[in-house]
């Protein structure tokens, strides 16, 4: 059975180790959404990772609902990106882009129009704007068009993620954002082809890899879902049922890696998973798996020896352990992370967490 240490090919291109930093939204772009040299610093110190997942990125202007989060749909935002993927790279890493729309929970105060999803439905609480908390509000179903045109800005920022020197891109299927919205049964309710049986619910995430396969080569296409856990008002009735016909899509478009955020226990906001899918969906898929939620350093070793797995992804320990894959290797103590400055903009619980180095330099 590999272990956390060894090096694993993830289609295009090979990684050194199986720890990867999950995707972590830290708000420290522009209102423009473009990223700057604070992020560069951020990502290079943790490019000991055999492969970092950025921050969700907005695919688009209408699919961007958090301050201050990134995008890839112009040049300027390509050029933020160059710095940091440059400074990752000289630093030995690997980074993907993860390719984000929030469908309905873009507020109009960022998206600038009515947000749309797979049906007209308004997600609960509230959304972060630049002015605080509001409450969602209801939004349009998306017609055909808005699905091409969509799947279109997909492909556009995928070429972009390429041009800002990314390694491949990771396409957000989760946490009950828009391709997470088509898939599960709470959040469409169409009669089209795009709603109701599963072979209709997957076809948005499948067109929409099938697009950015066809814009950057699928051997550099990832996706991530979250398929046990009601998120975002997202769930589906028969989780083990659309996960494995996704699983038997992913296999026939040869997808060559996917993260399952897979909960195990209650998460924060108090949802109690279901029973995990990836034992199901490991026989139907033979490509790269790595698995998230809640890890250390022994609880993923002993993940990875159950054959499941060929990957773990950290999310909150890689905020506040920029050397978290030394200290796995040592069996170091974890830095906690301070939820206060996830996305409170500056370099203050950014990019200040001290490695093991500085630690015994002090
Ligand atoms: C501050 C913060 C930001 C996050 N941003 C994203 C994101 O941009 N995209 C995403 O798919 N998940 C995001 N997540 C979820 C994490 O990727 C991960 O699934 C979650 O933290 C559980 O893993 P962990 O127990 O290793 O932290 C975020 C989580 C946190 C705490």
């Amino acid at each position: 059975m590999p272990s956390l240490f060894d090096p694993v090919t993830l289609g295009a291109f090979d990684v050194a180790n199986r720890i990867v930093m999950a995707p972590l939204t830290r708000a420290r772009a522009n209102r423009e959404a473009v990223p700057n040299a604070l992020m560069a610093e951020y990502y290079a110190q943790r490019a000991s990772a055999g492969l970092i997942i950025s921050e969700a990125t907005g695919i688009s202007r209408e699919g961007l609902g958090w301050p201050n989060a990134p995008g890839l749909w112009n040049d300027q935002q390509v050029a933020g990106w160059a710095i940091v993927t440059d400074a990752v790279h000289k630093a030995g890493g690997r980074i993907v882009a993860q390719l984000w729309h929030m469908g309905r929970l873009v507020h109009p105060d960022l998206g600038g129009g009515q947000p749309v999803s797979a049906s007209a439905t308004t997600a609960p609480d509230f959304a972060h704007t630049y002015e605080g908390k509001k409450p969602y509000v209801e939004a349009r179903a998306a017609t055909r068009d808005d699905i091409a045109r969509i799947i279109g800005d997909y492909a556009a920022a995928a070429r972009n993620a390429i041009a800002a020197g990314f390694d491949g891109v990771q396409i957000h299927g989760a946490n009950g954002y828009l391709v997470d919205q088509f898939l599960r049964d709470s959040a469409n309710q169409r009669s089209d082809e795009y709603g109701g049986s599963i072979e209709n619910r997957i076809r948005f995430a499948s067109e929409v890899i099938e697009a950015v396969g066809d814009a950057i080569g699928m051997q550099r296409v990832g996706i991530r879902f979250s398929p046990n856990v009601f998120t975002q008002g997202v769930e589906d009735s028969d989780p083990i049922a659309l996960f494995t016909a996704l699983a038997r899509r992913l296999e026939g478009l040869q997808v060559p890696w996917i993260e399952l955020r897979e909960a195990h226990a209650p998460t924060l906001a108090g949802a109690i998973p279901t029973e995990p899918v990836s034992p199901a969906m490991r026989p139907l898929y033979s490509g790269r798996i790595a698995l998230n939620s809640d890890y250390d350093g022994p609880s993923a070793t002993a993940r990875m020896a159950e054959g499941i797995a060929d990957a773990i992804s950290f999310g909150r320990p890689f905020i506040a352990n920029p050397d978290l894959v030394d200290r796995i290797r040592l069996g170091a103590e974890l830095n906690t992370g301070d939820s206060a400055t996830y996305y409170s903009g500056g370099a203050a619980g950014y990019i200040d967490y001290p490695t093991l180095e500085d630690r015994e330099a002090a």
